[in-house]
């Protein structure tokens, strides 16, 4: 029996991984309940998860049934790294990185110094990450401390977890957007006292990458994280051919980029390098070593041309190093993990490999959750897991309806109809700690 009074009850079919699969068909990488409870303690934990016929029983008298039928529920999908101020720059034409950057990135981040309009946008940005199913997220803040303060207090609101930052960045931008090494570290230490382990919000020290931080920021960026264990570190790594030659430039002394970052204790396992795209055999290695997160965002990789992660490369028996995926929004161009896995799929497929619907799937939901050492905590439908579901109708579109005409009860088909067709049209619910936060109309 469950140690919390039940407070909500949610019906379907219930998937949720216990492992990574070894490839297609690896069926037993999953718990499948073809008609299945979830029970939610008041806690907004998972109190129980069965079949129906095993838990109904358990329902308490008053606590309503939320039936989906034949829809899907998961747990809620993780994206492990993506902008808060960039949502008015997602869909801007024409540049590759560092030109994106000064043409529309850095201009519309210095809007941020608004505290009101950092809150309506922190609004906007939690109904859109909710509307596709994503019920935790890694972001990226302005240089402003107020806009992580915004962001904050709406998934604070709302019940959802968030790991976030404000950007850390003394040099190469704006003068309206830079701060210093000393600012970016007083500013940065106190948003961890206010929120890191507020309620379920969490820290991350957000160098925003090596071509804006001067050495002496990013040793305090370091300092920080000595100084509160538990935090995580998020930057950019090894995105794009121009950034990396403008890093060498900056940094003669360096190896490559990786040991830019390394030198100033900056890698480990709380640490998620995004792109990680151009990498040496040796940045790999140190990589692996050290514990270190490559986070794959193959939207943005293909929308900036910055190139095709190199997933065989990162993952080599020898010396492999931890993956998670995102969307980076808006250098990437959905907030849907569903698309951002079909985009992986194609980026693989370029690369001569593929990405089974079971592998994309894993990695969106406890795979993400390992990356950020959360397992415990989300990313699978087990007790003791917060409640933070999404609920997938995989007769959504016209499409994706006419093609389950021929699927024929082959569940793996299903998901890859879902990884390949599914966007937030498909997520026709999602729950945060058990209770709806976004009903499809
Ligand atoms: N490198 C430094 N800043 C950024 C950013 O905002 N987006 C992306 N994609 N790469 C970056
Ligand atoms: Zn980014």
């Amino acid at each position: 029996m469950p140690s919390q009074p039940v407070t909500a009850a949610i019906r379907g079919r219930l998937l949720s991984f216990t492992r990574a699969p070894a490839g297609p068909g690896d069926l037993d990488c999953l718990t499948y309940h073809e008609d299945g409870l979830l029970l939610v303690g008041a806690d907004g934990r998972i109190a129980a998860v069965g079949s129906w016929e095993e838990l109904r029983g358990q329902v308490p008298e008053g606590v309503t049934v939320d039936d989906h039928g034949g829809r899907l529920v998961l747990p809620g999908f993780i994206d492990t790294h993506i902008h808060f101020p960039q949502t008015q720059v997602i869909g801007s034409y024409g540049t590759q990185l560092l030109d994106w950057l000064e043409k529309y990135t850095f201009i519309e981040e210095q809007k941020y110094a608004d505290p009101a309009h950092a809150a309506a946008n922190a609004a906007f940005f939690l109904d859109e990450l909710l509307r596709n199913g994503t019920t935790t997220a890694v972001v990226y803040g302005s240089v402003h401390p107020q806009s992580v303060d915004a962001l904050f207090a709406e998934a604070e609101a709302r019940g959802a977890g968030l790991i976030a930052g404000k950007v850390m960045m003394d040099r190469h931008a704006p003068a309206a957007l830079t701060d210093t090494a000393e600012s970016g570290y007083r500013d940065s230490k106190a948003l961890i006292e206010r929120w890191h382990g507020q309620g379920r919000q969490r820290y991350a020290v957000t160098p925003r990458f090596a071509i804006t931080s001067t050495a002496a920021q990013l040793e305090a960026a370091g300092a920080l994280l000595r100084e509160h264990p538990g935090v995580h570190m998020q930057t950019h790594l090894s995105e794009n051919t121009d950034e990396i030659a403008e890093v060498r430039r900056l940094f003669p002394a360096a190896r490559d980029y990786t040991d830019v970052y390394d030198r100033f204790g900056l890698l480990g396992p709380t640490s998620l390098f995004g792109h990680c795209i151009h990498l040496s055999e040796a940045e790999m290695a140190r990589l692996s070593e050290s514990g270190s997160v490559a986070v794959f965002c193959p939207t943005s990789n293909l929308f900036i041309g910055s190139g095709l992660f190199d997933l065989d490369a990162l993952s080599a028996g020898r010396r492999p190093v931890r993956t998670a995926l995102a969307t980076d929004v808006g250098g990437g161009t959905s907030y849907s993990m569903l698309r951002t896995a079909a985009e992986a799929y194609k980026v693989l497929q370029l690369r001569r490999r593929n990405l089974p619907a079971l592998a994309a799937l894993h990695w969106m939901t406890r795979g993400n959750a390992e990356a950020l050492g959360m397992a415990g905590e989300i990313g699978s439908l087990e007790p003791g897991r917060w409640a933070d579901l999404v609920v997938l109708d995989s007769h959504a579109t016209p499409a994706m309806n006419h093609r389950m005409e021929t699927v024929d009860g082959d569940l793996e088909e299903e998901l890859f109809i879902q990884v390949t067709l599914g966007d937030d049209r498909s997520v026709a619910a999602t729950y945060l700690r058990g209770r709806s936060s976004h009903l499809r109309q």
